[in-house]
């Protein structure tokens, strides 16, 4: 049997390999996020009242120091995590060590990598979701911008895909906004959730030692600690499903949308013309424009749910305390945040530059379309509903073709064609953007305090 030495002892190789298994590479992207919560770990150490201090207040600050280098290694891609590290913590220590002896050795008095790993990943999480409510802002203004350039354009709406009533761009664009901004709703209390701060709770019991946990989640600007120690453990992969399925929602919405325009760019369509940069084409079929971006980020919602049904699989019915099995809700988390900001930037590129063929929207226009209108005519000439539907349904053959234009004036009242209040999404979408702005400098105001370095500039600081 071929064993490793790691710093917590000696490993037979092929269990080394299998549990470390791909922390090695995802916990790259945590280098930092383990740095700033050390940093917060060992001045908490420091500030404890004990008649002889674990980590006296200088002592804090050089390992602070030694934690900034770590930091500008990693973005100059130069920090390894090695396979006898098992993961960040572990190759975070084993440097500390390196650099500055027992010092090292003591940073991880009364943590565990649970609290670790689950601060770790909060950190991350916070600045990778504020970067998706701004992407998200992004494509919602894309969206917006466009249904008010084409606000009174007509367009055909649909029920079960089949013409039904007359609508306009305006009406079709800003459904697909409102429905994003829906989501964030949902990925703000997520956010929020996200936002409490499981360091001190150790190994899931807490620890014999007077650590101030408000002090650290304060540190870390975080609105608050988790409350209880073991639901601080448990809570592992119960706050990674709570964001991943808000970001379900938000590709089930740019799946649609998606859908929608592989459709209506169709040239049985024709409506809306795709971006030719957003296009690719074939290696056979010298004409092909493909609509491959929508297509792939039809198919990542579906990565996104999956990733989302991994973490709860993985969860359920899971034992209290810390079990490895959480390990393996990393790579599904990690994914599913990448994959949605992308989806989310390329949707943006897309809709800024979506062209719109006015006279294919309105060849669009068959006279059935108007049957119900019709009706309402006669309605408002005193017949009951049901009477003048039954009588536009028996002369269906006799509808004229009205215009559109006028079709689409007549629908006054909110939300409706002539009734879209576009200050709404404004209004709506600068609350995401001033929310994000507002986080994110409270978040970089305390690390750079912590850090004693501008942060997240760091190298430019120095
Ligand atoms: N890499 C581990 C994870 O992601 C860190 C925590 C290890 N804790 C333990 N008790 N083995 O879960």
């Amino acid at each position: 049997m071929k064993k490793k030495e790691t710093i917590v002892g000696t490993i037979d190789r092929e269990v080394l390999a299998f549990t470390a298994g791909r922390d090695v590479i995802l916990d790259r992207v945590l280098v930092e996020a383990d740095c700033i919560g050390t940093a917060a770990h060992v001045r908490t150490l420091a500030g404890m009242a004990l008649p002889a201090p674990i980590l006296a207040g200088d002592e804090a600050r050089a390992v602070i120091r030694e934690l900034v280098g770590i930091v500008k290694l990693a973005r100059r891609g130069k920090f390894r995590i090695t396979e006898r590290d098992q993961d960040v913590h572990l190759a975070v220590e084993r440097r500390l060590t390196e650099r500055l002896g027992d010092l090292g050795k003591k940073v991880h008095t009364g943590r565990s990598r649970n609290d670790q790993v689950a601060v770790d990943l909060r950190l991350y999480a916070k600045e990778a979701v504020l970067g998706i409510f701004e992407a998200c802002a992004a494509l919602t203004e894309e969206l917006t911008r466009f249904g008010r350039r084409h606000a009174r354009v007509p367009m055909v709406g649909r029920t079960h895909l089949q013409p039904a009533m007359p609508t306009s761009v305006g009406v079709w664009a800003t459904a697909h906004a409102e429905s994003l901004l829906d989501d964030l709703v949902i990925l703000r209390a997520a956010y929020d959730i996200n936002d409490r701060c499981p360091l001190g709770s150790a190994a899931g019991y807490g620890v014999p030692l007077p650590l101030d946990r408000r002090l650290t989640a304060d540190l870390l600007g975080f609105r608050d600690p988790i409350h209880n120690v073991t639901y601080a453990s448990n809570a592992r992969g119960k706050c990674e499903a709570a964001v991943l399925n808000a970001l379900a929602q938000l590709m089930l919405t740019l799946s649609r949308l998606a859908e929608d325009l592989i459709l209506y760019s169709m040239p049985e369509f024709g409506y809306f013309r795709l971006p030719a940069e957003l296009c690719t084409g074939s290696s056979i079929m010298p004409q092909k424009k493909n609509p491959d971006v929508l297509e792939l980020v039809r198919a990542k919602a579906a990565r996104v749910l999956a990733d989302a049904s991994a973490v709860s699989g993985i969860i359920k019915a899971l034992a209290g305390g810390y079990n490895r099995d959480l390990q393996e809700t990393k790579e599904p988390f990690l994914a599913g945040l990448e994959t949605t900001r992308a989806s989310l930037a390329i949707m943006a590129q897309l809709v800024a530059s979506l062209g719109l063929d006015r006279d294919a929207l309105r060849r669009g226009f068959t006279p059935p379309v108007f049957a119900t209108d019709r009706a309402l005519e006669l309605v408002a000439a005193g017949m009951p509903f049901r009477d003048a539907y039954n009588h536009v349904r028996e002369h269906l053959e006799e509808l004229d073709a009205a215009d559109p234009a006028e079709a689409v004036k007549a629908k006054t009242h909110l939300g409706a064609s002539a009734g879209l209040d576009f200050g709404y999404f404004r209004g709506r979408t600068g609350a995401v953007k001033r929310f994000v702005k507002a986080e994110r400098s409270r978040y970089y105001a305390r690390v750079s305090k912590l850090l004693g370095v501008r942060y997240p500039a760091v190298e430019a600081a120095e």
